[in-house]
């Protein structure tokens, strides 16, 4: 296996793991196909070795775009989905038709030309937990709530159900929230950052007591190319690295780091149907691959990230605007 398909690959994780992969398989080959929506940016693949790297600019919906690169590649890693839970509130559509016929047509295309797939999922999947439950593991039921998380659900059950029906060589890995430099700006951690950097207060939704498990990005594309290289066919791993915290914390650790004090948290109106409390327990990726994570300070990695957004504003400005006019209208 030496040339890879990646859906998705401009966006946040999937470049993140093109930019990983380059660096550590330095004579693999890869495509990326990613329809640039707002949330893709080829920037964040800008200075890859162009005789290993190809990209498409295409629609995994468009079984004419999708069949032929899934031919001419080894493996798809499948990152390409609509990934953020407040438009999926305002607007489900388009998550159905990515994350759900999208990734039917990705199925279909491994299926006819017997090719390996690894896609990529979420923790959401299994709904949200109480404070003192223990925290979600591969066995855990599915309980998805909002319209993301079903059609991620979704696109998960299908997976399942082509490895059962037609042997699709597939695995799975459900993930918790990442967090790294080249996330957009309408994500939790750098909308708070850069509305510190544009002067505006941060925007914690409800009481601030839900709480995510936060990984850095770079952590999940280790574990997925782990998976990818050693995982069992037709398995589901979770990737997580016990970063539980509530989102108040993260906005008082923002603060801190960014020299403010907490008169610049605002309380704002909060998410419908909120989901309390992620947690993965990722022991099984650890024992039975191997895989550990690297980035183990949440506050060391958050400090980088912000240095990152500092030196980067070229990056995100030209999203910031019309992504807080977007929560202006949803209240937010
Ligand atoms: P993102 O929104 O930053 O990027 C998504 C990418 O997919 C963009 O480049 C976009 O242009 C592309 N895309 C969207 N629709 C497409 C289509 N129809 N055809 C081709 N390309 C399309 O997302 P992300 O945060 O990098 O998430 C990537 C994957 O990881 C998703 O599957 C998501 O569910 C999963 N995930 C994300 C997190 C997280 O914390 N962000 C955690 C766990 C799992
Ligand atoms: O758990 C994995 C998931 O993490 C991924 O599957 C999703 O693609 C990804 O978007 C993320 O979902 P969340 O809804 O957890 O992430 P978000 O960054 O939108 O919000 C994180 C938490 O912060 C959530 O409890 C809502 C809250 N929040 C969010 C924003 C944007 C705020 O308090 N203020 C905000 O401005």
């Amino acid at each position: 296996m030496n040339k890879i398909l990646v859906t998705g690959g401009a966006g946040f994780i999937g470049s993140n793991f093109v930019r990983y992969v380059s660096r550590e398989r330095p004579d693999w080959h890869i495509s990326v196909i990613d329809l640039l929506t707002y949330a893709g940016n080829t920037q964040n693949l800008d200075g890859l070795d162009e005789s290993r790297f190809k990209f498409i600019k295409g629609n995994i919906c468009d079984e004419n775009t999708i069949e032929p690169a899934v031919a001419d590649s080894d493996a798809v890693v499948h990152f390409a989905a609509e990934t953020h839970v407040d438009n999926s509130v305002h607007d489900p559509r388009p998550f159905v038709d990515t994350n759900v016929v999208g990734t039917f047509q990705i199925l279909e295309a491994v299926r006819k030309h017997d090719k390996r797939l690894h896609h990529i999922s979420t923790d959401e999947v299994y709904g949200d937990l109480e404070p003192n439950d223990p925290k979600f593991n591969e066995d855990t039921p599915y309980r998805p709530s909002s319209p993301y998380s079903a059609t991620k659900a979704g696109s998960d059950h299908l997976v399942q159900a082509w490895i059962r029906s037609f042997g699709v060589k597939a695995t799975i890995s459900n993930c918790s929230n990442n967090y790294g430099p080249y996330q957009h700006v309408e994500k939790m951690i750098p909308r708070q950052i850069t509305n510190i950097l544009t002067g505006q207060k941060l925007k914690l939704y409800g009481s601030g007591q839900n709480i995510r498990d936060w990984i850095h990005a770079e952590d999940h594309s280790s574990g997925v190319l782990t998976i990818l290289e050693k995982g069992t066919l037709g398995k589901t791993y979770l990737i997580g690295a016990d970063g539980e915290k509530t989102n108040k914390q993260v906005m008082q650790l923002i603060v801190e780091l960014m020299g403010k004090d907490e008169s610049w948290i605002e309380q704002v109106n909060d998410r419908p149907g909120h989901d309390l409390r992620y947690a993965i327990d990722s022991s099984k990726l650890r024992n039975e691959l191997g895989w550990q994570p690297r980035y183990t300070d949440f506050k060391e990695g958050l400090a980088a990230t912000i240095d990152w957004y500092r030196q980067n504003d070229s990056w995100w400005k030209p999203q910031k605007e019309s992504t807080e006019a977007k929560y202006k209208e949803l209240g937010r």
